[in-house]
């Protein structure tokens, strides 16, 4: 490596120092002189319309400024997504919608007040329960990121009524949530006239926050300031502008100071989005040798009354097999429950654990090696496009997953004591995306470079990736490039999301860089005071359509140990190969990868969240109902990747990572389980009352 190529090194990342010693400030911890601090009203019924809303009692406490409500809050403008239309008319579509909000001098005063607003609603009957067979469920023209609702080649029907094997399973998911360390927070000031709002949001793009904001209170988008600067975990919860942070700007407009709303833990189920619930149909046909010949994936799940939002879970079957005939569809059930939205590799996480664990119950009616099973079934290029793969190596990852795992051995079910011992594999996949995005760079007469795009850092180590690109078309040590993200002042660029950040934003500030060294390169003497600066947008580059099919792959493999007295499953060792084309720094690179795995750990085993029939929304609001894994509950994890060289991605040859960890992790542990046990369970989490 060339001494300041800084690419592809375990640089650590640049805010670490700041974030373990509290010196980086939050969303919830910007405090404008004067702040006032709101409180949300959640509704208690699924289902009607408010009909009253009596604040008395709770304006006559001590500190409190106001209470909003459907009846009397500033009206606002339009928006794309009308779960931000807040306190704009009296309809409750789902339980835990706002009602109302508080604002008070502090935060307890605003929060007592809030448990004092009395609401009279009309309810109505409210139907939150998914079914496969639901009356209501619909096939929609598109699924989510666009994807056609449904897809078929062939004649799928006689192709499995003709297959040697067959196999028919149906698998479900629950409601999973995204429960961001930090929970969603915003503080908006106004300036004295009015014409100028400035936000801290926690958010995975500062940019659409803004956007959204300018539309729903009718300014110019340069009339509005967003800052993200440091984000504690998203996971797509923040991905979109979020109620808080509308109800904050509206409450600083109508009261005429800054108002902080920090959401409790409790009020996210609800609010802030949820992966919907996915009950996957698969049947899979093949020959005697293990080859598929038919494959149909039917996927059923909820959307709510306000958006629709459908999780495009029987996508990644149109990607990951060769397989003649073949049908993928979706039906969404509009209901009375929170709108889902965007959590870490939605489509692929719940698809995929349906997809694997129906290869892996293939494999068992086959006698043939569940590793095996995939290799024979490698497609020469996209199923469902017939476009070449720009690169794939999923059969490498298979066969590297398996060398390092030792997969020959662990293949013989044992014992030892009360636990029944197995082992099992899964694959994975990600879509290769990339947004459009603008940088500059800028070079100082001290030798020094600033770098400056408003990217977002949600914990990933953005920061510290793009110096590296920087550095690495800078040509110059990392340490001599300062990079500025997370304020709308800075060049336009995406969101973080769709495992995209890296691959966008890296462009175009590689493209920059590169402009700036050619402009250094021309220019003769010493830099003027000011520095020479270039810039880059990549709306061309990015928007091209590629003719190449552009996916990251993976293959885990689990060894769990299942307690027979007790019911409890244990993973004893989780194992990933991943091929995401060239990895930028290994240290973040794999901490994402691993952060990625544990999360598919927690949707095996302990994560889920219950629709309540009788009240209509979720029964888990805090981290003692919802179980993410806790540090006992993972072992030891070990994430690999291959050399992969793509030259048809971005000028880093870069791949996207933060999504594929969590991809086919949960049926890699299921298929663990039902080796272990030769029992097989089809419906997660894998807790002890369904193991027994
Ligand atoms: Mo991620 S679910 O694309 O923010």
């Amino acid at each position: 490596m060339h001494p300041t190529n800084a690419l592809g090194s375990p640089v650590p990342r640049r805010e670490g120092r700041e974030k373990v010693t509290g010196a980086a400030r939050y969303a919830a911890e910007h405090t404008p002189p004067g702040c006032a601090y709101a409180w949300p009203v959640p509704a208690t019924v699924a289902s009607g319309r408010v009909t009253a809303v009596d604040g008395t009692a709770a304006a006559a406490l001590p500190g409190v400024i106001g209470v909003l409500t459907p009846f009397d809050a500033p009206r606002l403008g339009a928006s794309e997504d009308p779960t931000l239309q807040l306190l704009q008319d009296p309809r409750v579509p789902h339980r835990g919608w706002y009602v109302a909000l508080v604002v008070a001098d502090t935060l307890e005063g605003a929060r007592a007040a809030a448990s004092e607003v009395r609401v009279t609603y009309a309810s109505e009957p409210h139907d939150v329960i998914l079914r496969a067979d639901h009356p209501d469920a619909y096939t929609p023209d598109e699924a989510n990121g666009g994807h056609p609702g449904h897809r078929e080649q062939g004649d799928p029907d006689t192709a499995l009524s003709a297959a040697p094997v067959r196999i028919d399973c149906t698998y479900a998911v629950p409601p999973l949530h995204n429960h961001p360390m930090e929970p969603h927070a915003a503080t908006a000031d106004w300036d004295a006239g009015r014409h100028h709002l400035t936000v801290h949001d926690s958010s995975q793009g500062a940019g659409p926050v803004r956007a959204a904001l300018a539309s729903l209170f009718k300014l110019p988008e340069d009339g509005i300031t967003v800052v993200s600067e440091h984000v504690g975990g998203g996971f797509g919860s923040k991905g979109t502008p979020r109620p808080h942070v509308v109800l904050a700007a509206m409450a600083a407009l109508h009261y005429g100071r800054p108002v902080k709303l920090a959401l409790p833990r409790g009020h996210l189920p609800a609010t802030v989005g949820h992966r919907a619930p996915t009950l996957h149909r698969i049947s899979l046909g093949a020959h005697a040798d293990g080859t598929l010949t038919a494959l149909t994936h039917e996927v059923t799940t909820h959307t709510s009354r306000v958006r629709e939002f459908v999780e495009q879970a029987a996508v990644p079957a149109r990607v990951m097999y060769a397989v003649p005939d073949v049908r993928t569809t979706h039906r969404a059930v509009a209901l009375d429950v929170p709108t889902p939205s965007w959590m870490r590799a939605p489509g692929e996480a719940p698809g995929m654990y349906a997809l694997e664990s129906a290869m892996d119950e293939l494999a068992d009616a086959l006698g043939i090696d569940p590793v095996e099973l995939r290799v024979r079934n490698e497609p020469a290029s996209e199923p469902d496009s017939g476009r070449p793969f720009s690169s794939r190596h999923l059969v490498e990852c298979l066969r590297e997953g398996a060398e390092r795992f030792g997969w020959a051995r662990s293949r013989a079910p044992r014992h030892e004591g009360p636990y029944l011992i197995g082992a099992g594999v899964a694959s994975a996949t990600y879509p290769v995306l990339v947004a459009p995005s603008t940088a500059r760079a800028h070079a100082r007469p001290d030798g020094g470079y600033l770098v400056e795009i408003n990217a977002t850092d949600i914990g990933t180590g953005a920061r510290t990736v793009l110096a590296q690109v920087a550095a690495d078309a800078l040509r110059v040590p990392v340490g001599r490039v300062a990079v500025a993200i997370g304020h709308t002042g800075l060049p336009a660029a995406s969101l973080a999301g769709g495992s995209c950040g890296t691959a966008s934003w890296g462009w175009a500030v590689h493209d920059a860089c590169a402009a700036l060294t050619a402009r250094l390169g021309s220019h003769r003497g010493p830099l003027p005071a000011e520095g020479l600066s270039a810039s880059a947008d990549t709306t061309q580059s990015a928007k091209q359509k590629s003719p190449y099919a552009r996916h990251a792959f993976g293959a885990h493999f689990a060894e769990v140990q299942v307690d027979t007295v007790s019911g409890e499953v244990r993973v004893r060792r989780l194992l990933g190969v991943f091929a995401a084309g060239r990895i930028l720094n290994p240290q973040t690179a794999r901490s994402q990868f691993k952060g990625a795995m544990v999360m598919g750990l927690g949707m095996a085993l302990t994560e889920h969240s219950t629709v309540d029939a009788a009240f209509g929304d979720f029964t888990e609001n805090d981290l003692a109902a919802y179980h993410v894994p806790v540090h006992a509950d993972v072992p030891d994890i070990e994430a690999h990747w291959i050399d992969e060289h793509d030259k048809h991605l971005n000028p880093m040859g870069s791949k996207g990572i933060g999504e594929i960890g969590i991809v086919g992790t949960a049926a890699a542990i299921g298929n663990a389980v039902a080796h272990a046990t030769g029992q097989r369970l089809r419906e997660l989490p894998l807790t002890p009352d369904r193991v027994l």
